[in-house]
């Protein structure tokens, strides 16, 4: 997360901005916020909505809430969605794979759904026969799927989705997140698409130190209300102009490499930030998904 990426997202709630009229207010919510570096990104790329522009930080850790609201006196921060409807832009990245989720394994004909338990104080997986409504669910979701095959089912994740569908007027909903749909994570070992990690290196057992380990998972896209669309990052940051901003970079760079000043530094940390956020292989694979709402 760093200052190209809310540059072009900057750009992207201009154009979003116009598309609705120049609303005033144009209220953008940034759920799951975290350290709020997207939206310092943001408002340091000062986008021309900027005089109309409500921006509202929605964070359930308290602990981030009390440093945002200290060092972001311009910002409206929530502990939970909006209770009034608006029009504007939802934006949340990487909080649908952070919300909790159930994990359901195919069994002979059935599906067991896999829970937690406590064995001698450590934590341990304990299966279930799943309720008919879930097994049911399941079955749909990955009709073909190979005995042992487990599966995500993200209730919370479309629930969120839906709730922050119900407060928009006019506008949209993006989302940033690691997507694929049900039949592919049925395919994958399941470690591949519920990972764990500590000190940001990937970690093993998702069981193995409670509270001390981010547990990840991929957002089963098909699960969630039909989005408008889906597109990669990649493709998302094209649209609205990364390349354009790189060229500055590179120009800016080319000038001033010699001198190696302030400007020089962001110039070629802008083009290293541009070559990780579109390498399709990596972060540039991610999707975004948009529900365009009125
Ligand atoms: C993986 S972090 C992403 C932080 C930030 N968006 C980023 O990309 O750097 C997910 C954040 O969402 C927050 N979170 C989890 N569930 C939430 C919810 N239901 N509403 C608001 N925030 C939530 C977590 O506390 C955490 O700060």
């Amino acid at each position: 997360m760093g200052p190209l990426f809310g540059a072009v997202l900057a750009r992207a709630l201009d154009a979003w901005w116009e598309e609705l009229g120049r609303p005033d207010p144009f209220v953008v919510v940034e759920a799951g916020a975290g350290p709020g570096a997207l939206a310092r990104a943001v408002l340091a790329a000062a986008p021309d909505c900027a005089s109309a522009l409500r921006y509202v930080l929605v964070e359930r850790s308290p602990t981030l809430r009390k440093s945002l609201e200290a060092t972001m006196p311009m910002v409206t921060v929530l502990p939970e969605l909006p209770a009034q409807h608006f029009a504007g832009v939802v934006v949340a990245n990487e909080l649908l794979d952070n919300l909790a989720f159930l994990v359901v394994e195919r069994r002979g004909e059935g599906w067991d759904e896999i829970r937690v338990g406590e064995d001698g104080g450590r934590l341990v997986e304990i299966a279930f026969p799943a309720a008919p409504d879930l097994a049911a669910e399941a079955a749909t979701l990955a009709p073909n799927a190979a005995r042992g095959a487990r599966i995500p089912v993200q209730h919370q994740a479309a629930t969120w989705v839906r709730q922050a569908l119900g407060l928009i007027d006019r506008g949209r909903l993006v989302v940033f997140d690691y997507a694929r749909p049900t039949t592919v994570l049925a395919s994958l070992p399941w470690r591949e698409w519920l990972r764990t990690y500590r000190g940001h290196e990937r970690a093993a057992d998702p069981l193995a130190d409670p509270g001390q380990r981010d547990i990840t998972c991929d957002v089963a896209i098909d699960q969630l209300p039909a989005p408008s669309s889906v597109r990669t990052q990649a493709d998302f940051l094209a649209a609205y102009g990364v390349d354009e901003l790189v060229a500055e970079g590179k120009a800016i760079w080319q000038e001033r490499a010699a001198i190696g000043d302030l400007a020089a530094v962001r110039a070629r940390s802008r083009i290293s930030e541009a070559e990780a956020l579109t390498d399709r292989a990596g972060l540039g694979g991610y999707s975004v998904a948009e529900w365009v709402v009125g």
